[in-house]
């Protein structure tokens, strides 16, 4: 899980490829490294450990490296600890190959083996240099171009990549290759771009391709040409990109994570509004005809971190309004369950970038088995997004923060119109209900603004409790379902050890773990759950925890238990997820920029998990 760059045109490379990296950084940061060339020159090669800034400064920001082609790189190890030797690019024995690659191969050893016979040697435990230098083998073999080699190669290599090449004798141009990772292709006059993610070259070009699974592509200055694994030219159809490159910008907050908390309402709007249609909900753009939604027998929801707890929030609701049986999986233990699928079932695959590769793996099973798909994806031409069935795309925009939030929310709307309308379309609610709920729904995105205005007193508890050491957060139902997200937050960005617990489940061991002064945040948003979670608390706070509640305008009793309470506006119980999860996610922000941590790269984490 590794961001890649390339470009070929007439300005200097490396300083091009470092502005690139550096929107791609949320992809892995452990080290980086840069290789340009100039004319018939050789290719110059730089890396560095830690993060791109190490390898800026090492060029003098790319100034201190001519060329005008060039390859980048930002790592998240996989194979190989993070180290100047293993980070990319890497180059073949005699530095007829150069490239970089994000993905995982997974039989590289055994084509390692196949190159040690070969009397190849390795510098690092890299499965990318092994790919390298396959490459090279295949090109002295059969003495063929770049495409034939490449094609070799490829159909050897099994796993995911997605690969950029520079060849020692091919000055002009570089190649890249994918099957299951990320590449967008950007051009412009004279000059072509790559990049694992659009942000990247988006200040130079909005036309942009998708290379698809299995082909190769040669990039000259401004040109591309395709090619299947058979070697046979293709052609694929130039795309537009339209979003803004200002929204991948901080806008004047000091972390992106801040920023996309304040987005959401807007990516909520925005997401219901492309479903809402004159006070009525249209699922025909996905392709979910009434007849096609009256059909469906079973939902399975595949996901992973917090597009799961969206996955199991959407469970309640569903199951509640559409009384179908719903079962919420983790991608990666969906994937080797050999779950059982049933023709009339339908697999809804929730992902914020659309290539994790978990939950790829997971819709490409289902897809096998003959069952219909729904993917809900936020990144338009990912993976996800073109191989599901059906797609719905959240509207939450370019999410840079590794830990998500916009994309969270916006992926709750999709559930609740989807929730919503089964439930009308296989009449389980009378048209009065129906318009009442999209009435509610219509008015989540003011009555979040309203939770970020209190963002103040959470950050005053934030700082009060920066020490913290563990944390639960207790809640049933739906309101479990919101404890495990804001504790995914806890954990990941502030590395406080947190847990969500199910409030009645507490008592039957976890409890132990309770003393003076453990911080346990009690969710109560659910009015039939109300009373049995406040009396959850009661047990925790008589063992000494201290307790902060959150919960709906009206059930100020809580006071009566909790130390510190936050309220947020009432509103359906089945939507109370989109106004319950702010105060958590700031909880999270609060706490980790109170105790000076990287809030928008936390360590060992990478926004985008490409591999297993
Ligand atoms: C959440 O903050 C995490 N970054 C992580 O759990 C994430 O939700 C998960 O990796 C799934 O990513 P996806 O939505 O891009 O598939």
């Amino acid at each position: 899980m590794c961001g890649i760059v390339g470009y070929n045109g007439s300005s200097n490379a490396a300083e091009i490829l470092l502005e690139g990296l550096s929107k791609l950084e949320y992809r892995g940061y452990d080290s980086a490294g840069l290789a340009v060339r100039s004319g018939t020159n050789d290719v110059v090669i730089v890396k560095a450990k830690g993060r791109l800034r190490v390898l800026a400064e090492k060029t003098n920001d790319g100034k201190a490296l001519k060329g005008t082609l060039g390859i980048g790189h930002t790592r998240w190890a996989t194979h190989g600890e993070p180290s100047e030797n293993n980070a990319h690019p890497h180059v073949s024995d005699d530095r007829n190959v150069v490239g970089v690659h994000n993905g995982i191969i997974e039989n590289y050893q055994e084509l390692k083996e196949k190159l040690l016979r070969h009397d190849y040697t390795f510098y690092s435990n890299t499965d990318t240099e092994v790919a390298i230098k396959l490459i090279d083998y295949y090109m002295k073999k059969y003495k063929e171009g770049p495409i034939d080699s490449i094609a070799r190669a490829m159909t050897r290599i099994k796993g995911s990549y997605a690969l950029a090449v520079i060849f020692k004798d091919y000055p002009e141009e570089f190649y890249v290759a994918r099957k299951d990772s990320p590449m967008v292709i950007g051009i412009a006059e004279g000059a072509s771009f790559i990049a694992s993610d659009v942000p990247a070259i988006l200040k130079h070009t909005r036309n942009v391709y998708y290379i698809g699974n299995q082909q190769i592509a040669r990039i000259g200055k401004g040109t591309v040409e395709f090619f299947d694994i058979d070697r046979e030219p293709v052609e694929l159809q130039m795309e537009e990109v339209t979003w803004d490159a200002e929204a991948a910008e901080k806008g004047g907050f000091e972390h992106f994570m801040i920023k996309e908390i304040h987005e959401q309402p807007k990516a909520v709007k925005d997401t219901l509004n492309a479903f809402i249609k004159d006070g009525r909900i249209d699922l025909s753009e996905a392709g979910l005809s009434d007849e096609y939604i009256a059909s469906i027998n079973n939902v399975t929801i595949v996901a992973c971190g917090s597009a799961y707890h969206v996955g199991l929030a959407g469970q309640y609701v569903i199951e509640k309004l559409v009384r179908i049986p719903v079962r919420v999986d983790l991608a990666s233990e969906f994937r080797y369950r050999d779950p059982i699928l049933n023709a009339d079932d339908l697999v809804i695959v929730i992902s914020q970038s659309g290539e994790t590769a978990d939950s790829l793996a997971a819709l490409r099973l289902a897809k096998e088995r003959g069952v219909s798909t729904l993917g809900i994806v936020n990144v338009v031409g990912s993976s996800i997004a073109r191989e599901a069935d059906h797609v719905f795309y959240t509207l939450a925009g370019p999410e840079i923060a590794v830990a998500t939030t916009k994309a969270y929310s916006a992926q709750l709307a999709v559930m609740y119109g989807l929730a919503v309308q089964f439930a009308k379309v296989r009449g389980q609610i009378d048209e009065e209900t129906y318009a009442q709920l999209i009435a509610e729904m219509e008015t989540l995105p003011k009555k979040m603004e309203r939770v970020l205005e209190d963002k103040e007193r959470i950050q005053w508890f934030a700082a009060k409790y920066s020490n913290a050491k563990d944390m639960f957060f207790i809640g049933r139902g739906i309101d479990y379902a919101i404890s495990m997200e804001g504790s995914l937050k806890m954990k990941e960005i502030s590395y406080v050890h947190s847990e969500a617990y199910a409030a009645g489940e507490l008592k039957h061991g976890t409890i132990s773990l309770v003393e003076d002064g453990t911080l346990v945040v009690g969710v109560c948003t659910q009015n039939s759950l109300y009373e049995k979670t406040r009396s959850n608390m009661a047990e925790v706070k008589t063992r000494g925890a201290y307790l902060m509640g959150l919960t709906s305008y009206g059930n100020y009793a809580i006071e009566d238990t909790a130390d510190f309470t936050v309220y947020i506006p009432r509103t359906s119980e089945y939507f109370a997820t989109t106004l319950a999860i702010i105060p958590l996610q700031l909880l999270g922000y609060y706490l980790s920029v109170a105790r000076g941590l990287n809030v928008d790269k936390p360590r060992n984490l990478a926004k985008s998990v490409t591999v297993e």
